[in-house]
């Protein structure tokens, strides 16, 4: 099968570079394209020599309409404002696309998601983990398995860096939970928004967000009933996991039909990276 040609989008930052870093060690994907913003400092420079490896013979550039041309299918891991003009110029393009950036809550919408992913395969993933990938399934069996008097807590680390709160990991598993109890989306991150005061209101999901030195990413549910406690646990060691996990992802998402997909999709997505 041909090399998968990948646009990295946000190619300066942490992810970006380890992206970069990932790619060279897989052999049926080649950074084509590597795409930052117009006030970066990277502009010009090699990507390869950015994320520390080799020289690739690829400049950074802000053109991303220009990188998309390069390229079989793009991973964005940038900001939650870029993420609409991100959408936008892979439509235009009709180029797939792996939104990995967390943050950019309601823009675009729900409905503008599905729009584009009318017209072209298009991969939400707020944490690209094979681990947390199977999270999000046992947390949704548990959440409907146990009866309601388990409340459900989330409970996420992070870095000191991070901008966003909670985690777009931590939401995505409340929204796995809800959907085993039967909520809907709103319902199940109504507890997010602020810090609670007094006691617990019944059938809540709480959140409890630590920011600090340099932890990668963990991300705890509890399930706290009476008299027994479950906690499903993940925690992310290196940034190069979730580098693999959008690699792998992207492979699999060049070769299919526009709609809206998940990191559920390729959990059993078998094709060798070696
Ligand atoms: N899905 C996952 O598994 C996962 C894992 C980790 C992080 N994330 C998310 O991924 C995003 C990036 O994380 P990070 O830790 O790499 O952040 P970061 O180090 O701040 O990198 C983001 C980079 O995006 C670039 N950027 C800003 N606007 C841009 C634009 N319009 N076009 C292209 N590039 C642009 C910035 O570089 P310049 O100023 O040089 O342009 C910046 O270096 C965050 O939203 C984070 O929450 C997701």
């Amino acid at each position: 099968m041909e090399r998968a040609r990948v646009a990295i989008v946000g190619v300066s930052g942490r992810m970006g570079r380890a992206l970069v870093r990932a790619a060279c060690e897989i052999p049926a994907v080649r950074v084509t394209a590597a795409v930052a913003s117009a006030h970066s400092a990277s502009l010009g420079r090699d990507a390869g020599v950015l994320a520390g490896v080799e020289p690739l013979g690829l400049e950074v550039s802000s053109d991303l309409s220009a990188a998309l041309a390069q390229a079989d299918v793009a991973i964005d891991f940038s900001q939650p404002q870029a993420t609409r003009s991100n959408l936008d110029a892979c439509r235009a393009a009709r180029k797939p696309l792996l939104i990995g950036t967390t943050g950019f809550a309601d823009d675009p919408s729900e409905a503008e998601l599905d729009a584009a992913a009318r017209e072209i395969p298009l991969l939400i993933a707020p944490n690209t983990s094979l681990g947390v990938a199977l999270l999000m399934d046992l947390v949704r069996q548990a959440a409907r398995a146990l009866p309601p008097e388990f409340d459900i807590e989330i409970i996420e680390a992070h870095h000191r860096l991070k901008r966003d709160a909670p985690s777009g990991t931590a939401l995505a598993l409340a929204r796995a939970a809800g959907e085993g109890r039967d909520l809907s989306p709103p319902q199940a991150l109504s507890g997010s928004s602020a810090a609670r005061i007094g006691p617990r209101r019944q059938g809540e999901i709480g959140f409890a967000v630590i920011r600090g030195g340099d932890i990668v990413g963990e991300h705890t549910v509890l399930f706290a009933g009476p008299g027994e406690e479950l906690r499903l646990h993940h925690r992310a060691g290196d940034r190069a996991i979730f580098a693999r996990g959008a690699l792998r992802a992207a492979l699999w998402l060049r070769d299919q039909q526009p709609g809206r997909y998940g990191m559920r999709d390729i959990l059993h997505y078998d094709q060798s990276l070696r």
